[in-house]
């Protein structure tokens, strides 16, 4: 492994709730975070350091992104390089030579599922275009009724108006009107009370696909453009899906004529242990939303990649007419470029997404262990990724899991919590010791827990 930079810790602690004030923090109980900051001075490997100079093991890749560890030497030069050579080049009518490049690279991963690549800067921009791409698409090709788009119930698709459309989640639907028209959704596949404490893929389930059938019935296979989901929902709580589940997706939308779009901005870049989860179920969407681990969490970037014949079918128009009309300023930055080249040759020399394979059985014997602890309703795994689902608290949801959280931060371990589920997505690097640590400290924890 390359080395990682280390960086001081700054020189002032001197942090009150009154520096805290401005920043108002995405996705955070601002009031009690700035009540009891948790703040992060600098990170390297497995490790961040707390402002107050502890050691606090990641066993979450910050937010699922960084697949290769922290502060990583080889990203760090090569986006130093790249600000000092060509800081900043348009995309519009223009161009510059690492974004075909990572483009090339990037298609090159599964040359048999995708050929094109959109660059974006994010998650939620990867999503929205997708959707565009698949509304388009329809509509170049005579098929201007394929309006309609299908997400899934605790799907969770970032965060532009798109993406909350297709989401299911009401805490990120419900304040923001009626969203875009002509959206239905399938149920969630999760369900203890046949699935509990399975390892890897549950077995009961592949029939919950059959809705779409059902969907495409109730609204005309005529007005359905796309059916996004994530192949393992990670966000609300590592949902996995049942064996033969997606297979069946991909059969319905074959039967139809709609676009399968996967989400793979938590499993992409080896988080299964292989390169992306289309290859670890063998079933190839016609789109798949990627970001995340693609710089290693280093600069925002997201990646839309386009199965063989969508780019096609966009050539048509007139050769010196603009194809598609989306786009965005830092679409394919070079810099992005630079630290996604660099990423890439990290996971590709260190052979990160087999490490993660092998460790997969290590992982999975590791977090059952927690069966017999309190509160402890569902344990499930898959490639890296766990979830361990608690009971929650009656009258109180949520509060049992961030206590957890809390505890374990205390206890120098970052978790990550969504409703009464603990999702674990440590990065590649992980090394068994720091597994027996997590785990560990989450055993611990339980036992105190409130
Ligand atoms: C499956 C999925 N899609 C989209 C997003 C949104 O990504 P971003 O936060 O980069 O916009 C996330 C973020 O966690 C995600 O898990």
């Amino acid at each position: 492994m390359d080395n990682f930079t280390q960086t001081p810790l700054p020189e002032s602690h001197s942090w009150t709730p009154e520096n805290l004030e401005a920043f108002w923090m995405p996705f955070t109980a601002n009031r009690q975070f700035k009540n009891q900051p948790r703040l992060l001075a600098s990170a390297a490997g497995m490790h961040y350091t707390s402002v107050d100079g502890r050691q606090i093991l990641d066993g979450t890749a910050g937010l699922w992104c960084v697949n290769a560890g922290h502060s990583r030497e080889k990203i760090a030069q090569a986006v130093y390089q790249q600000i000092s050579t060509l800081d900043y080049s348009p995309t519009f009518q223009m161009g510059h030579p690492i974004a075909f490049e990572l483009a090339n690279r990037l298609v090159a991963m599964l040359p048999q599922a995708f050929d094109h690549v959109f660059f974006t800067n994010s998650g939620s921009e990867s999503v929205d275009t997708a959707l565009k791409i698949a509304l388009a698409y329809h509509r170049i090709r005579g098929e201007g009724t394929r309006t309609r788009l299908i997400g899934r119930e605790r799907g969770y698709h970032g965060v532009g108006f798109g993406g909350i459309s297709v989401g299911g989640i009401s805490a990120n639907r419900k304040f923001f009107g009626s969203l875009i028209p002509g959206v239905d959704h399938l149920s969630h596949t999760h369900n203890l009370e046949k699935n509990a404490f399975s390892q890897g893929q549950p077995q009961w389930g592949a029939h919950l696909a059959d809705e779409l059938e059902r969907l495409v019935m109730l609204h005309d296979p005529s007005t359905i453009a796309a059916v996004i989901v994530e192949p393992v929902a990670g966000s609300t709580g590592v949902l996995l899906p049942p064996v033969g589940y997606l297979e069946r997706l991909r059969q319905i939308c074959d039967r139809y004529g709609i676009l399968l779009i996967f989400d793979e901005v938590i499993t992409g870049f080896g988080r299964l242990g292989t390169s992306f989860a289309t290859e670890y179920f063998g079933v190839m969407p016609d789109l798949m939303t990627t970001a995340k681990g693609l710089t290693n969490g280093t600069v925002p970037m997201g990646a839309v990649f386009a199965r063989p014949g969508i780019y096609q079918a966009f050539m048509d128009a007139p050769e010196n007419a603009i194809e598609f009309f989306h786009g965005y300023t830092y679409s394919g930055h070079p810099v992005a470029c630079a630290a996604a080249h660099a990423t890439l040759d990290i996971y590709e020399e260190e052979g990160l997404f087999e490490r993660a394979k092998s460790l997969s059985g290590y992982w999975e014997e590791a977090i059952h262990s927690l069966r017999d602890l309190p509160h402890v309703i569902d344990l499930r795994n898959l490639g890296l990724v766990a979830g361990i689902e608690l009971e929650s608290i009656a009258g109180k949801p949520t509060a049992r899991a961030f206590d957890v959280f809390l505890r374990c931060y205390e206890r120098g371990l970052l978790i990550r919590t969504t409703g009464d589920i603990i999702a674990l997505s440590p990065p590649l690097i992980v090394e068994k010791s720091h597994i027996d640590q997590i785990v560990g400290t989450i055993a611990e924890v339980l036992q105190a827990a409130i």
